[in-house]
């Protein structure tokens, strides 16, 4: 099939396959192909109705009314230009509806989820274009009504006059219907948590979504690496990667793109992405697309020719890759994430042992000390899903209790609450994987001031200051019996044998 599309577009009829093949960038064809694909994801519905059941399962009740606000237009600070619309994510949860200016409600004892869209507004439609009408958000979407925005008061207020004893249950405080005269009871405590555990396991829809992001980012992920070895300037990198994204039709980034060069990606969420990279050894390119409002969180650390730009490089890459090889083949069902955490810490310090620049005669004792948190700051991971750092029941890299592993314990990065038992990972859920190593001028100048600073070789440390960090991110799905990694942007060998053009 691809043969025939080539020779269509060849004028030379008598050359050989391959020749046929040699003539074109095949990647042109390839990334054609995956977008296809991937805008034919769309014809399946969003499972908004199967989310608002098991929100309804988790609250444990059979009475009652969930009511979610989506994100309204709004605009700048003194400005007629509207922000760029981001849908909330817990409305998208329950309605799969990417659009501003639209309500939900899901009645639990009637089963019946409704979506509430704009009513037409002429001016809006001659400069914006028209809003989705009722009867075609019932086609889009996975609700068992659509109605105007005009009927929503009037439709909580009937609702109020049948179910006097049974609650709205609302986001926050601030978000309470009118239901035009009727006297609601409002719940604002439950709905967040319940829908907190239920994102944090992921359904076959979502979790082909998250693919499809991991299948752009890895094409824009490759497309850098093709064209690095060119590049002057973190501009371009930034360029490419964002070009090769919307071009596959993925308009949205998960989150900021951090490509930092040398000593800037010692600084973990560098975004400035503007220096020149002559005389950097490694490039940090931390980049994810997001695909329907799904996140892919992807980081991969390369040199900018196809071969390791010195020694000290070349072995900081090795331990990163060895935590991360070690973490991910461990992931399954019943595993405590943090307990990886520590594993990757434990890997970190065999390495930066043997390289001099921590020392001492015991890997536990140095773990203890919070020496190698100096080199790896971060936690190893996070829950991925319709934001980066997703919500889950309770955050995977929660404390413990146990004040031993304190020194190289890190706040979540997502809104989870934090509590002090960290859960086991289960099928469904969505991590990220990432290690890293750095060797920030700011963390090693504190650490010298640190009852640890006996661990660290700081004139060794400063050799690397040149190498700024590795890190290496994947996001890996827990299975039944084992793990899915979901990314598919090279990296080692594979990695350096793109860039070096193979
Ligand atoms: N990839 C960005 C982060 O996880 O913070
Ligand atoms: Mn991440």
């Amino acid at each position: 099939m691809r043969l025939q599309s080539l020779r269509a577009r060849s004028r030379d009829f008598s050359l050989t396959d391959d020749e046929l093949r040699s003539q074109v960038d095949t990647s042109i064809i390839e990334n054609y192909h995956f977008h296809l694909e991937l805008l034919g994801a769309n014809c399946d519905k969003y499972p908004a109705k199967q989310h608002a059941r098991r929100v309804a399962s988790q609250l444990g009740i059979t009475n009652g009314l969930i009511y979610l606000e989506g994100k309204p237009t709004t605009y700048l600070d003194d400005s007629d230009q509207t922000v760029p619309f981001r849908q909330r994510r817990y409305f998208y949860y329950l309605s799969g509806a990417d659009e501003p200016d639209c309500y939900l409600t899901y009645d639990i004892a009637q089963d019946r989820l409704t979506l509430y869209v704009p009513d037409f507004d002429l001016r809006r439609a001659i400069w914006m274009g028209p809003t989705i009408t009722v009867d075609d958000a019932q086609e889009r979407y996975d609700v068992d009504q659509a109605r105007y925005y005009s009927s929503l008061s009037q439709d909580i207020h009937r609702w109020a006059i049948d179910n006097q004893k049974y609650a709205v249950y609302i986001l926050h405080p601030s978000e309470q219907p009118t239901g035009e005269g009727a006297s609601l009871h409002f719940d604002a405590e439950q709905l967040q948590p319940a829908m907190d555990a239920c994102r944090g396991v992921k359904d076959q829809h979502e979790i082909d979504l998250i693919r499809r992001a991991n299948k752009v980012s890895g094409l824009a992920h490759t497309q850098v690496l093709r064209n690095i070895s060119k590049m002057v300037n973190e501009t371009q990198i930034e360029g490419i990667f964002l070009d090769t994204c919307v071009s596959l039709g993925a308009k949205n980034q998960a989150y900021g793109i951090i490509a930092a060069s040398g000593e800037n990606a010692a600084t973990l969420h560098y975004m400035k992405n503007n220096e020149p990279l002559a005389n950097r050894q490694f490039v940090c390119l931390d980049a994810g697309a997001e695909w329907s409002c799904y996140a892919s969180d992807v980081t991969r650390t390369f040199p900018l020719q196809g071969r390791w730009p010195s020694d000290e490089a070349r072995d900081v890459y090795n331990i990163v890759e060895k935590m991360q090889e070690e973490c991910i083949r461990r992931i399954r069902k019943g595993v405590r994430f943090l307990d990886l955490h520590i594993l990757a810490h434990v890997v970190a310090i065999k390495g930066l042992l043997e390289l001099g620049i921590l020392k001492g005669d015991s890997v536990e004792e140095i773990r203890k000390s919070g020496a190698s948190r100096v080199f790896f700051p971060h936690g190893l991971g996070h829950h991925v899903g319709l934001e980066v750092h997703d919500v889950s029941g309770e955050s995977i890299m929660a404390a413990s209790g146990d004040q031993d592993d304190d020194s190289i314990l890190v706040p979540p990065t997502s809104h989870s609450p934090c509590t002090f038992s960290a859960p086991h990972l289960e099928p469904g859920m969505i991590v990220t994987v990432e290690p890293g190593i750095y060797f920030s001028r700011f963390a090693l100048e504190d650490a010298k001031q640190q009852p640890y600073a006996k661990h660290i070789d700081f004139t060794v440390a400063a050799r690397y200051i040149p190498v700024g960090g590795v890190r290496i991110e994947d996001d890996i799905l827990v299975t039944d019996d084992g793990y899915e990694n979901l990314t598919t942007a090279p990296k080692g060998e594979k990695m350096l044998e793109i860039i070096r053009g193979k």
